[in-house]
């Protein structure tokens, strides 16, 4: 059987403990479970000098794991400079936040290089690569320009940005040129698919047709939506497995009868968590029947702390936390609980069956699996209520949620009160909706139809 090797910029933790973090991460390792296969990206190690060769370490179920380190240099200027600095901010549709230099661009395409030459050693005919998110998209020309012929694969995580947006992207020709080196390229939603289509067609360098067959750059190449899921039955069993456990009974105490509102996401400004709590804010001034009978815990790990566009999002939060709690605490009862640490997923699933809402509520998002885990993780003879924004790419499939536009943190407050009042008949009839979509597209599913399309 031929083999899967994935690339991406960061490896989860295989087997060693520690959660992932990020949807791709969790996805991705997903995945490689089923078949193994050969997974090679950065370590998350910045090292003085880099060694001779990738580490490689062997796992069960036939999976190989083959590491790579960044040096300082490559780490500021790849990953904080033209990764997280440029690109994820344009993204994100806040070309505001973006920056962009030279000499980021040119470490961009370094590490790119760098990371082709690795996977050259590696490839075996018949091997179909698959490489993943916006860190990458330059791999596939820099493996043709080592001649490799094997079918490549490219699937984008985030959203794909309008065509008004992305024009404001420096380099942003040679990118899309750079993703029509792939055979495969795969979105998250028809959205995606049509900005995409959209930016080739406005800038004359080609067109996607119906079936989703391209041509530009002299190139031809399938482009389709692949909308990523989750590991739908085992998260299922874990949230039942966890019902009784000792840290959602802790919970549970110190909730003491209160009914309980998550959010869980990474510390990103895309998430719209300044929003969010204000929309709780909204839920605890307008509907007084609320105050003292509902917490809400946000959950929210700092990530890319480095980047000044990170810095302030913390203690924006804290504050707005600080007061909303010094307005409405009362000596028994704190309304926001903020936490900034990671649980493990089997935790993180017992703590989802534990609320009565999941408030997923990002500005942007390419899919966001917090929305898809909250959904699987309900009791489905009392299940809570999705309060999700209509622009994270998952509102395209869970229509049964409650939709909500982020922006208006009045109208999502609103939407909180209808959430908690919601009948019992009505909860389980969006839920069945919901689960039933997660039941037949999950994270298999998605696999296989991107590997299909691979293939094909
Ligand atoms: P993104 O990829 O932008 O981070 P997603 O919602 O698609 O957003 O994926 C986030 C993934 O990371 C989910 O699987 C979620 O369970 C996991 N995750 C997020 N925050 C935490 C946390 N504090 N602890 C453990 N896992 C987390
Ligand atoms: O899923 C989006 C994503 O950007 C992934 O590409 C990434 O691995 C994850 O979020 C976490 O971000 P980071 O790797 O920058 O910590």
């Amino acid at each position: 059987m031929s083999r899967l090797v994935v690339v991406t910029n960061r490896i989860a933790p295989v087997g060693e403990g520690g959660p992932p973090q990020g949807g791709l991460a969790v996805a991705v390792l997903e995945a490689l479970k089923e078949h193994g296969g050969v997974w090679l990206g950065w370590s998350g190690k910045i090292v003085e000098t880099l060694p001779d060769k990738p580490r490689i370490r062997r796992y069960r179920n036939n999976l190989t794991v083959v590491e790579l380190d960044l040096t300082q240099a490559e780490y500021d200027t790849y990953y904080l400079g033209y990764a997280n600095g440029t690109l994820w901010p344009a993204f994100h549709y806040r070309l505001d936040l973006m920056e962009f230099s030279r000499p980021n661009l040119d470490g961009y395409s370094a590490v790119n290089r760098r990371f082709a030459r690795a996977l050259d050693g590696l490839l075996q005919p018949g091997d179909r690569v698959w490489v993943h998110d916006y860190h990458l998209i330059p791999l596939a020309s820099e493996l043709r320009a080592l001649d490799i012929s094997l079918r490549l694969g490219f699937f984008l995580h985030t959203p794909f940005p309008v065509t008004q947006v992305l024009l404001g992207v420096p380099w942003h020709r040679n990118l899309v040129e750079h993703l029509t080196a792939y055979d495969v390229i795969g979105f998250q939603t028809d959205r995606d698919v049509a900005a995409f289509a959209d930016y080739l067609a406005s800038e004359k360098h080609g067109q996607v047709g119906p079936d989703g067959e391209g041509e530009a750059f002299g190139r031809k190449f399938q482009v389709q939506a692949f909308p990523i899921s989750i590991e739908t039955s085992s998260m299922i069993k874990q949230a039942v497995d966890m019902e009784d456990s000792p840290q959602v009974r802790r919970l549970k105490a110190a909730l003491r009868g209160r009914r309980l509102l998550i959010g869980v996401d990474r510390l990103d400004y895309s998430k719209g968590l300044v929003r969010r709590i204000r929309a709780v804010e909204r839920l605890f001034a307008v509907h007084p029947q609320f105050r003292s009978a509902v917490t809400f815990m946000q959950i929210a790990p700092a990530t890319r702390g480095e980047l000044h566009q990170y810095a302030s999002i913390r203690s924006e939060l804290e504050q707005h936390a600080g007061r909303i709690n010094g307005a409405y605490a009362d000596y028994d009862w704190m309304p926001i609980r903020y936490i900034s640490r990671s649980y493990s997923r089997r935790t993180l699933a017992g703590f989802y069956r534990a609320s009565a809402i999941g408030l997923v509520t990002p500005l942007i998002d390419g899919m966001n699996l917090v929305a898809k885990e909250y959904v699987a993780c309900q009791d489905p003879t009392d299940p809570g209520v999705l309060v999700l924004s209509r622009f994270a790419g998952a509102a395209q499939e869970l229509d049964g949620a409650l939709i909500v536009n982020p922006y208006d943190f009045e109208a999502v407050g609103d939407a909180l009160a209808g959430a908690l009042e919601m009948p019992l008949d009505e909860r389980r009839d969006r839920h069945r909706v919901l689960l039933d979509r997660l039941k037949r597209w999950d994270v298999t599913v998605w696999r296989r139809a991107f590997e299909a399309a691979l293939a094909a």
